[in-house]
């Protein structure tokens, strides 16, 4: 039998919870064999409505599942995890874009970040959904001076997710037989969903689709899918955002096919231009636990005005929180 992962989740009472906690305790990110201890943190007021999660969870009696654990505080939370999906903090509502929420909760994730420093496993792998998801990631990895930046990553599944399901039905096929979307930038409406290397069964896309409707359609149409869900729910979304979380930490365990790659939020190491340190969603291939930007792509004039802009917008987040940005050091590297 193997030893049980310690996984945390903040946020763990609120909706996107709802889907990913029975969906890990069901094995569907670490595999039908891994057990897990699920250590679910919440504020001190959401405990009871945690608590109410745990009993359901109980109630599945999930075969992986060790243990449940509820905490009202980081610093037990986070105790010993191997794996942390940082999921809790303020949604958007109808007509907010996602970066009015970061003075609501940048605060949140440099704490976050000192708690995994200091108590969680000196390898954790963690995953910040909670918008805006690629700013809030930086704060928290440079908040953790001895884990390095490659630890931390932020959310950009959904959206290419979002992006393959949109082409897939462009073209009449299932979203598995399209390969090698990519998201660049910031999980935002400046993020720039790529085509250019996508296939669909195998053949390119870009020679059958009409530029036209590339850039008057489809982009701002992933680029806007957040709003345009709230604008139908009434709230943001939950069920595919757990999806993406479930989808990112599970081919950033067990690695993603030579053939294709997905795309994720990491610290930019200068590839492609990007200015290094922010936190910028690029193509990615993972093995043996380990994420690697996808090089030498062919970017033209026009992808690379697209990538200029979310990344301008990503500097100018940064420069709004640097004074939650300690000086980095040297063991961060
Ligand atoms: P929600 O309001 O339903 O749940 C959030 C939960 O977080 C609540 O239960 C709240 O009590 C808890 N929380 C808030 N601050 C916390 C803290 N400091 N520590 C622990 N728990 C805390 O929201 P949701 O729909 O689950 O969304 C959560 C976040 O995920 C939002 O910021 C949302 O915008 C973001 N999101 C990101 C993506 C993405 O693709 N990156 C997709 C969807 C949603
Ligand atoms: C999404 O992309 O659905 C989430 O980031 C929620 C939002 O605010 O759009």
């Amino acid at each position: 039998m193997k030893r049980p992962f310690r996984i945390a989740v903040t946020g763990a009472a609120g909706s996107i919870s709802n889907s990913l906690l029975f969906r890990l305790a069901a094995g569907e990110v670490f595999g039908p064999d891994q057990p897990l201890i699920l250590q679910l943190i919440e504020r001190p007021e959401a405990m009871e409505a945690l608590r109410g999660m745990a009993m359901e969870l109980e109630d599945c009696a999930f075969p992986l599942l060790h243990n449940v654990r509820l905490h009202d505080n980081i610093q037990d939370g986070f105790s010993n995890v191997h794996f942390a999906f940082l999921v809790g903090a303020k949604p958007r509502g109808p007509g907010m874009e996602r970066a009015d929420l970061l003075s609501a909760n940048a605060e949140i994730f440099s704490a976050q970040g000192r708690a995994l420093n200091d108590y969680a496993n000196p390898d954790v792998k963690v995953l910040v959904v909670g918008n805006p998801a690629n700013t809030n990631a930086l704060i928290a990895s440079r908040n953790a001076p001895d884990l390095s930046p490659s630890q931390f990553t932020a959310m950009s599944r959904l959206d290419h997710n979002r992006a393959k399901g949109m082409i897939a039905n462009r073209f009449g096929c299932n979203a598995s037989d399209i390969r090698k979307v990519a998201i660049w930038g910031n999980h935002s409406a400046t993020q720039y969903p790529d085509l250019h290397h996508a296939t669909a069964m195998g053949e390119p896309v870009w020679p059958e689709l009409d530029p036209k409707w590339v850039d008057e359609e489809y982009i701002p149409r992933v680029q806007k899918r957040g709003a345009e869900i709230i604008a139908a729910r009434g709230q943001s979304s939950a069920a595919s955002a757990a999806q993406g979380a479930i989808d990112h930490m599970r081919d950033w365990y067990f690695g993603t096919p030579d053939d294709d790659f997905v795309s994720m939020c990491v610290v930019s190491d200068g590839s492609y231009g990007v200015t290094k340190g922010i936190v910028f969603s690029f193509p990615v291939r993972c093995r043996y636990g380990r994420h690697e930007i996808v090089q030498g792509l062919p970017i033209d004039e026009a992808a690379r005005k697209r990538i200029e802009t979310t990344e301008k917008e990503l500097i100018d987040e940064k420069a709004g929180v640097e004074h939650l940005l300690p000086a980095e050091t040297e063991a961060a590297h």
